[in-house]
């Protein structure tokens, strides 16, 4: 059932939690793991301070939301500096397991838009392997992709996830920090507890890296109807309108309920918006209009040896790829997203610079997936079920049934509406005509560690999912 990795990462600090593995000696990196598990005992000591969350309907927000939420804007900036080498490993994890929940999905929603964001995902199970203890934790830090290093079972060690969570926020930082006209990328993460549960500060104080901004809030489950008009209400307000209809359903059981929120807009520069509008075939039998937009540069390109997809590369912003994948000769999509590649590098590779002219639909895709949904579909249904141990996130027993990464994917022209250069059209013959107007994939890789931001498929640029 794991994602196994079998060589120790460099860069992960690991903590020991018997002596006895310690004087064994299975761990080469003895400076680090000392101080590890000396931060982790402490963390140990400082767990025991406890708060209960404020109701969502409270009007005033509470003293603990304004320290987290300034603590999220200073780490942001202190982080990103030396967290560079771990990446590459780190990046590997997310791929697979990004592509895991792809192939749950794509069967699951067949004929939709799909669209999932890897890095985040990866992200909520980091969270909660922070709030887990014994054998969830074990088991989370399986499906992440570390596995002990001496195969002992006897002898667990502990991958500092306090230390994933800052390097994944690295992977995304990037992003935020380039807050300019033609890309804008936001996190929010929403916590909802039953009332009256408490919770402990460490676990909250862990999950700062991870977004920009944190909400914390208790809500009446019991009244499920009512608890999701409330959150979706509050986190619509908390998006400023962008995020609507977070739930459909709600367990009345539900003690704890975490969503991720991520939302990345790109205006694609130096790109025009189609006069006319773009046809775009849903199926072989079925047309529709969309608005779309051409842009024409020096993109990287291949087709694959099988010459079953072609691969386009274009940058949508300094730290930005967008890669677009397109069956071609008469391939189905269902074949491509069948053989993904085992890893992300494979994406990327092989691709040369060519003078090409892209023409695409303009998007907006959204979508929505319960990491407790996939983990069933996984066959790992107790994963986080009734018996995981959740002792570090609050001493009540914590019934979790949704744990909702949710992402919209906007890609415009950037409205300039710049007329055809005339020049191009006398050189037609040299630029390689690229237009996507069948279904395809698309993914956005950080432009220079390669982690993947966002896995998905267009079926149908006229519907959000
Ligand atoms: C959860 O794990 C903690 C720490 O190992 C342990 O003390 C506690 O008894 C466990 N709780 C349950 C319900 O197993
Ligand atoms: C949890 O861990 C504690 C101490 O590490 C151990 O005594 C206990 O048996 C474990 N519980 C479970 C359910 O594994
Ligand atoms: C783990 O501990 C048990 C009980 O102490 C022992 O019987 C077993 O052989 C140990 N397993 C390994 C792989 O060392
Ligand atoms: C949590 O559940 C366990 C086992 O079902 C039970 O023994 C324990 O009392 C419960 N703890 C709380 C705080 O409800």
């Amino acid at each position: 059932i794991h994602l196994q990795s079998q060589h120790s990462p460099p860069g992960a600090k690991r903590c020991c939690e018997e002596p006895a593995c310690r004087q064994r000696g299975r761990f080469r990196q003895g400076q680090s793991l000392e101080s590890t598990c000396k931060e982790l005992e402490n963390l140990v000591q400082e767990q025991k301070k406890t708060f209960v969350p404020v109701s969502i309907e409270s009007q005033t927000t509470p003293a603990y939301e304004h320290d987290l939420n300034d603590k999220v804007k200073l780490e942001t900036i202190s982080l990103s500096i030396n967290e560079r080498q771990k990446l590459s490993y780190l990046k590997d994890f997310v791929y697979v397991l990004g592509t895991r929940f792809y192939s749950e999905l794509r069967e699951a929603q067949r004929g939709q838009n799909l669209l999932l964001p890897p890095t985040s995902i990866y992200g909520s199970l980091v969270s909660f392997y922070l709030g887990a203890s014994n054998q969830t934790a074990t088991d989370l830090q399986g499906l992440l992709g570390f596995v002990a290093p001496s195969g002992d079972s006897n002898c667990t060690s502990r991958v500092d996830g306090h230390n994933i969570l800052s390097t994944l926020r690295t992977i995304e930082s990037l992003l935020v920090k380039n807050r300019d006209e033609e890309l804008l990328y936001s996190k929010t993460l929403y916590l909802f507890f039953a009332p009256g549960v408490p919770l402990f500060e460490s676990f909250l104080r862990d999950l700062i890296p991870s977004a920009e901004a944190l909400y914390v809030r208790a809500v009446d489950f019991t009244n499920p109807g009512e608890a999701a008009k409330q959150i979706n209400a509050f986190v619509e307000a908390k998006s400023e309108g962008r995020s609507k209809q977070l739930l459909t359903d709600l367990d009345p059981a539900t003690s704890l309920l975490f969503a991720a929120d991520i939302h990345l807009a790109v205006s694609v520069k130096k790109a025009s918006r189609l006069k006319k509008p773009h046809e775009f075939w849903v199926d072989s039998n079925t047309k529709v209009l969309v608005p779309g937009m051409s842009v024409t540069g020096t993109f990287k390109y291949k087709t694959d040896t099988s010459k079953t997809f072609a691969v386009t590369e274009a940058p949508i912003s300094k730290n930005a790829l967008l890669v677009l994948v397109q069956p071609i000769d008469g391939n189905s999509l269902d074949k491509i997203e069948a053989e993904l590649p085992l890893q992300s590098s494979a994406w990327l590779q092989d691709l040369s610079p060519r003078q090409i002219k892209l023409t695409l639909p303009e998007l907006t895709i959204e979508g929505s997936s319960d990491l407790q949904e996939l983990l069933t579909d996984m066959k790992l249904p107790a994963l986080l079920g009734k018996e995981a141990n959740l002792s570090k996130i609050s001493n009540a027993n914590l019934t979790v049934r949704k744990i909702i990464n949710k992402a919209l994917f906007k890609l415009n022209s950037d409205g300039a509406d710049q007329p055809e250069d005339p020049a191009m059209h006398k050189e037609d013959s040299v630029f390689l005509e690229v237009t996507l107007n069948k279904p395809f994939l698309l993914a956005i890789f950080k432009e220079k560690s390669k982690a993947m931001l966002f896995l998905g498929r267009v079926t149908n640029p006229l519907s959000r999912v």
